[in-house]
């Protein structure tokens, strides 16, 4: 059990250095260089990279001990459930980084011995900064946020990519719900699910850094974050999620499910 006084502690460090990646964003941007990974959508830029190291930086200074589990390159994962291990995506939303300038983040999350008890999603254009400290509280901007009041799936905006789903599944869900939205960046469309402006954000292939800090919000928002099969997910390997409103969580999944719903990319 780790004491709210030492996450405390941490988390002030770790606001100090969000707040310096903010500082610098715009002029890393202005030098920003693409470059294409697996295929021609997945991109990765000098951004991403060095904000990985410069966190990784400022853990070799102030939290030696602490294990790094980063997409860029983190990838060890021998001892993630022992002691204290961070996880991070330095830029969710690296098309979106390209493509627009806008509607990109960053996802951490600090674990003690498996368990979540630190996390941030870091909206950099909008400044809008979540923040869960486990025994304490979850903050917009400094700001207490309350969980969100529990609506049915008619009333809500769902959102889910929908390259991966099949054409039936994804009439069903746009019949059934009020709507369908996706910004193209996990974080910020599972932000949306905290806010209770999404009532459900689905992701059929999540990496474990585009859900690591979800894991911690889900809990103490009151929101169901599980597979497809309502169980949970491990954080070291991720797979398919859903981080969704109480009030529309049974009714998502029944119709993802019922008609084979979804292909794994
Ligand atoms: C991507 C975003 C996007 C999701 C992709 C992810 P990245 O993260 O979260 O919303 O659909 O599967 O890979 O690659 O920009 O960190
Ligand atoms: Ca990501
Ligand atoms: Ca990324």
């Amino acid at each position: 059990m780790v004491e709210v006084e030492q996450l405390k502690m941490i988390d002030k460090q770790v606001m100090q250095w969000l707040d310096r990646v903010r500082r610098t964003l715009p002029s890393m941007i202005e030098d920003m260089d693409t470059q294409t990974k697996a295929n021609r959508f997945d991109l990765v830029t000098n951004v991403d990279k060095a904000i990985e190291q410069s966190f990784e930086q400022m853990l070799t200074m102030h939290f030696p001990n602490h294990q790094l589990y980063g997409e860029e390159a983190h990838h060890n994962t021998e001892k993630l459930r022992e002691g204290f291990t961070w996880v991070i995506d330095p830029i969710d939303g690296t098309a979106n980084l390209v493509k627009q300038q806008d509607d990109f983040c960053l996802i951490l999350a600090l674990f003690h011995n498996g368990q979540p008890v630190l996390s941030y999603i870091d909206d950099f254009s909008r400044q809008k900064r979540f923040q869960a400290i486990k025994g304490q509280g979850v903050y917009l901007n400094d700001v207490p946020l309350s969980p969100p009041s529990e609506r049915p799936l008619k009333e809500s905006l769902i959102s889910f990519n929908n390259k991966v789903l099949n054409d039936e599944t994804m009439h069903d869900l746009l019949e059934v719900s009020f709507g369908y939205r996706l910004i193209g960046a996990c974080g910020l469309d599972s932000a949306k699910v905290f806010t209770g402006q999404f009532g459900a954000h689905i992701h059929t292939n999540a990496k474990p850094w585009d859900i690591g800090a979800q894991f911690l919000f889900a809990e103490m928002l009151g929101l169901k974050m599980t597979n497809f099969h309502q169980e949970p997910i491990d954080f070291i390997h991720g797979g398919p999620f859903i981080i969704s409103n109480a009030g529309c969580y049974d009714e998502t999944l029944k119709i993802l499910l019922q008609k084979g719903g979804y292909q794994k990319l």
